[in-house]
């Protein structure tokens, strides 16, 4: 791989060892898939945050990092294992928020945003058409390249951190535009309208097609607003293993239409549905996988106004919206009704196993993480009926 004069003295140990380090890095992974240079990237988003995932290894790897290494780019964090302000209420030990908070920490030292999210693009780490960035969170970058047209491979948190470290990514996979054409035309011959139907869409695609790049047709654009594009770039991730897809007339990116073809069915989308749902109980409803939008939050208040909840509730979201979410009174209507706003955290990275058995959420991924981390039995269903379960 051919590096500049800037590169090589990076690579030489002239700016920082962990910057050293980081190029190494940076360097190893081009060569692997055949990259002729690296490129500049905008932004960086790690994931990898959790103390539940990094454990006591990866704490040291940050904290040698954060020795004298410091970002170049706007970088943002994924979700950490807890609310890093009020990690009591949602019942995390202190022996892991003393960990976890070290991990914080270590990534502040480095010049890292420490806003914890899975939707950056939400509170302002949002890249515009064309540009290149270094993203972790298979649903962000999943939105980020197909929805916002911005170049991303879905970086490991090692190789996000050299990234950051850097300013570079090597250029290879979704940074080039032949490798960004759709494979397999999908053609729905289904309403897929509401949150639910586009998590099953992706599970569908998914149990389909598998890894190829799809070119969706037949959704209509009025049903396709940012928080459903959210929600399903999570899904097809999860279940397609995929971080580019094209809707006909929705996303932005240019694609040929391939000349391999499949239908999903209304049928293919009840199926997705009835496979996602197998609870019998519920003792955790969970919503904001990916993090809540601002609208999301304020259809949570409206419909929790003057009720109690009788399940534990946890609404995840990004500390950013869930500040906008204060001022706008949407947080202390939630509050009053005893959910929780799980802020900088999620249900699948914070440490839940064998809190509870029975997930209600309105996220097909966040079915495939409580199922697989946790052993949920699960129950997917729409927003208002997650609510419905909350509080009935
Ligand atoms: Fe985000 Fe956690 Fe879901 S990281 S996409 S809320 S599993």
């Amino acid at each position: 791989m051919e590096l500049t004069p800037a590169e090589k003295g990076m690579l030489d140990g002239k700016n920082s060892k962990a910057t050293k380090k980081g190029m190494e890095i940076l360097v190893a992974l081009g060569e692997m898939f055949g990259a002729k240079k690296l490129i500049d990237v905008k932004s960086v988003q790690i994931a990898g945050v959790s103390y539940h995932n990094l454990e006591e290894a990866g704490l040291e790897f940050l904290e040698k990092m954060a020795e004298d290494g410091k970002v170049q780019v706007l970088t943002t964090l994924n979700p950490a294992g807890m609310d890093l302000e009020e990690w009591q209420k949602l019942g995390i030990s202190e022996d892991f928020a003393k960990n976890q908070l070290k991990v914080i920490d270590a990534f502040s030292k480095m010049g890292v945003k420490t806003t914890c999210t899975c939707t950056p693009y939400l509170i302002g780490n949002r890249p515009a058409q064309g540009d290149h960035i270094a993203w972790s969170e298979s649903s962000a970058v999943c939105f980020a390249n197909s929805v916002l047209g911005a170049y991303t491979n879905r970086e490991g948190g090692p190789s996000a951190i050299a990234s950051a470290l850097t300013g570079k990514t090597p250029e290879f996979g979704m940074h080039l535009d032949e490798n960004r054409q759709a494979q397999v035309e999908v053609k729905v011959n289904a309403n897929i309208e509401s949150f639910t139907d586009w998590g099953a869409l992706g599970h569908a695609i998914g149990s389909k097609v598998g890894k190829k790049i799809p070119l969706i047709t037949g959704i209509s654009k009025d049903n396709a607003d940012e928080d459903k594009l959210k929600i399903f770039s999570a899904s097809i991730a999860t279940y397609a293993g995929i971080g580019l897809y094209h809707v006909e007339g929705v996303t932005p990116n240019e694609t040929t239409t391939p000349s391999e073809s499949i239908e999903i069915s209304e049928e293919d989308i009840e199926n997705s549905k009835k496979f996602l749902n197998d609870a019998e109980t519920i003792d955790l409803v969970a919503v904001g996988c990916p993090h809540c939008s601002i609208e999301e939050m304020k259809r949570i208040a409206e419909l929790l106004e003057g009720k109690k909840v009788n399940r534990e509730f946890w609404i995840c979201v990004s500390r950013e919206v869930a500040n906008q979410a204060k001022e706008q009174g949407f947080v202390d209507k939630i509050e009053a009704s005893g959910a929780k706003i799980a802020r900088d955290t999620c249900m699948a990275v914070a440490p839940l196993k064998g809190r509870f058995t029975g997930l209600a959420t309105n996220s097909a991924k966040a079915v495939f993480y409580g199922r697989g981390k946790n052993n949920f039995k699960t129950t997917f269903c729409e927003l208002d009926e997650c609510v419905a379960k909350a509080v009935e």
